[in-house]
């Protein structure tokens, strides 16, 4: 059942993520023998909502050290490529607009400068420890225009809002950490207006350079795990690499933007290649 209660005058919340106690094991037991009958996505649906309880978890975990460590490791470069990508959404003066998994809002912020005041901007996130440093960093402001700022807690994979609701929307750091990829796509081509853009900016898993491979493992083992150890959370960061694996590459993305209907797809490595931004128009 849908829950909305209210976290402050600016953050609402849709959805309560459950979890299961269902092995991983017999999914993929399941799914290896191809089946496609109501068990099987039942199974699968409640090893989703589990993976997503435990993600939801981790994230709130490391949410009052996550800005910090951003820019301590990457040197505040992280604040270049939101710009960049919060750029290619084609947000503009009036627009409303969506941030999915906003954290603690730095999409969201930049979102709001380029809509301004006549414009309407949405951060949805699932963590409400992310979203409590977001209300309080937006009260924080005086910014005329983050008061058209609203939080929402929500899953990015079933969107509480109604179909072509946005102008332009964007996601930072957030498809890679979902557990279904290609439902996240389709939820935000739903609720993107035709002719609108998203623009999703993430670690780009490089399909044909061994060096920019190497680089981003030897940063992540021997940089990021040691300095998110040094604040207790080594063992939350070491799942960005297996995570990054996993990821699809630019050309995959692409791939799966257009499957969900988006009529056209681009993917665009920045940062050397260590950093990717897709921007998909409905
Ligand atoms: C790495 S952080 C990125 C935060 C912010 N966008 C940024 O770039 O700084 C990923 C965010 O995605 C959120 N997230 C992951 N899966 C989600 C889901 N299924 N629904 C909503 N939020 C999700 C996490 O809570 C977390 O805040």
């Amino acid at each position: 059942m849908d829950c909305l209660y209210s976290l402050n005058s600016h953050c609402t919340v849709h959805g309560m993520l459950d979890s299961s106690a269902l092995p991983r094991s017999v999914v993929h037991a399941i799914k290896s023998c191809n089946a496609s009958s109501s068990v099987h996505s039942s199974v699968e649906e409640a090893w989703n909502l589990r993976q997503t309880g435990h993600r939801q978890s981790l994230f709130n975990r490391i949410a009052s050290n996550y800005d910090h460590l951003n820019d301590l490791l990457s040197l505040g470069q992280h604040r270049v490529w939101k710009r960049m990508a919060v750029s290619w959404s084609g947000a503009k003066a009036g627009d409303i607009v969506l941030d999915i998994c906003c954290g603690s809002g730095d999409l969201t912020f930049l979102l709001a400068e380029k809509v301004g005041v006549r414009g309407k901007v949405t951060g949805l996130d699932f963590a409400n420890e992310h979203l409590t440093i977001a209300s309080e960093r937006q009260a924080g402001s005086s910014n005329a225009c983050y008061r058209n700022i609203e939080w929402v807690q929500g899953d990015a994979l079933n969107l509480p809002f109604a179909d072509s609701s946005f102008n332009a929307v964007t996601v930072g750091y957030g498809l890679r950490n979902v557990v279904d990829i290609t439902q996240a796509l389709r939820e935000i081509y739903r609720v993107l207006g035709t002719g609108s853009t998203v623009s999703i900016l993430d670690f780009n898993r490089s399909s044909n350079s061994t060096t920019t491979i190497f680089i981003q493992d030897w940063v992540l083992d021997n940089v990021v795990v040691p300095v998110a150890n040094g604040y207790g959370l080594g063992d939350d960061y070491a799942y960005l690499k297996t995570s990054i694996a996993n990821f699809p590459t630019g050309k995959q993305q692409e791939k799966l933007a257009l499957e969900v209907g988006f009529s056209r797809a681009r993917h665009y490595e920045i940062a050397g290649g260590l950093m990717g931004v897709l921007v998909a128009t409905h």
